[in-house]
């Protein structure tokens, strides 16, 4: 349903923000480490007015669920909770926001492992910072949305996904170091393009099995006496710790020191080896993988002109990533999904975007 046949008013302000793919750098953000998202072209849309009647009005086209609320003192559910953090955050740095009506559209998948709670958090954000002349940049943005996602609705996440979303454009890699926020906008590799795919399975245990990696990550970096795992470069140094911390510390190591490659400048060859490592290690030695996301990568890793495939965003479930030889990512996407899904899983392509009209 329209804004204005909801609410028989036209919206006051209109922002988006899109969803995020993680080329390499996984479970490595809440250890201050390294990431490389880019941003996809799915977006999320919100519309958002001054409500006459003193309520919130929350509507989600994609869900058709309406929520109204008479203040800000309970959370609700689902995709309401995420404004109803970005509103409370914005309000406690002593901001005046009078109730709203807001409306969302979105095209990033949810649940895949795209972000779509950062994107729908960024486009909140932006929407109520054009509307009431916020005082706050796109980094302070991502900030506020984290603190949304882990205060509102929570999920103990770094702040990968907020900045991508806030941050990042669909023709470059944001490289960001999390610890300090530092970022480089590179382009993305000349000669390659992504595919992303969607194994059908939904990520049932991501937010408790994220938690107890992140646990286990903070165990680790006591025990080896330092503030986060990305003070280790050496993989030779979590060597002495006991199991299962050696392992998941080994792919925080690693996969810092992939991204970090991949930034001082390589060959798509060498990126899509990268992926690759990225994945082994993800399966073998953080175990975030399951065997229907391991099947679609060895099937893409396994197909010519496929430089490298892995899992991405937190796993359990979810999409996998592949960066192929530009020009060829629909023919890729579609012979891929046609071998998965042949032997029983229902998965789809979201990258390249078929929603998405070509002129
Ligand atoms: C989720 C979190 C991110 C990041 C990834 C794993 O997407 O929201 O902060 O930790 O998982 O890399």
């Amino acid at each position: 349903m329209k804004f204005q046949d909801l609410f028989h008013q036209p919206p006051d302000a209109i922002a988006s923000a899109p969803g995020r793919v993680n080329l390499l750098g996984e479970h490595t953000d809440y250890n201050d480490g390294f990431v490389l998202p880019t941003a996809i072209p799915q977006t999320t849309t919100v519309q958002l007015g001054i409500s006459n009647n003193h309520h919130y009005h929350f509507y989600s086209e994609n869900l058709d669920e309406y929520i109204s609320l008479d203040d800000l003192n309970s959370i609700p559910s689902d995709f309401a909770s995420y404004l109803f953090g970005c509103i409370s955050l914005i309000q406690q740095k002593g901001y005046t926001i009078p109730p709203l009506n807001i409306s969302v559209q979105s095209t990033v998948p949810i649940g895949s492992g795209l972000s779509s709670s950062a994107a729908l958090e960024v486009a909140c954000l932006r929407g109520l910072r054009e509307l009431f002349h916020l005082n706050i940049d796109d980094v302070e943005i991502a900030q506020i949305a984290q603190q949304a996602e882990i205060q509102y609705a929570g999920v103990q996440c770094g702040i990968m996904d907020q900045m991508a979303s806030s941050l990042a454009d669909t023709d470059h890699l944001l490289f960001l170091d999390t610890r300090t926020l530092e970022r480089q906008v590179l382009p993305f590799p000349v000669g390659g393009e992504i595919v992303v795919i969607d194994s059908g399975v939904p990520r049932s245990l991501a937010s408790s099995g994220y938690n107890q990696r992140r646990a286990e990550c903070e165990a680790a970096a006591k025990l080896l006496n330092v503030t986060a795992l990305r003070d280790i470069t050496d993989p030779e140094q979590v060597e002495t710790l006991p199991e299962p911390l050696r392992r998941r510390a080994r792919h925080v190591v690693t996969e810092n020191n992939r991204v970090l490659e991949v930034r001082s400048g390589v060959s798509l060859l060498r990126f899509g080896e990268l992926m690759n490592d990225s994945h082994t290690s993800l399966r073998d030695d953080y175990e975030v993988s399951v065997p229907a996301l391991d099947r679609l990568v060895e099937i893409l890793q396994q197909t010519p002109d496929v430089f490298g495939a892995r899992l991405t965003g937190a796993g359990f479930g979810g999409a996998c990533v592949a960066l192929v030889v530009a020009g060829q990512a629909r023919t890729i996407a579609e012979q891929t999904l046609e071998q998965y899904n042949c032997i029983g899983f229902q998965g789809k392509i979201l990258i390249p975007d078929t929603e998405i009209k070509e002129s």
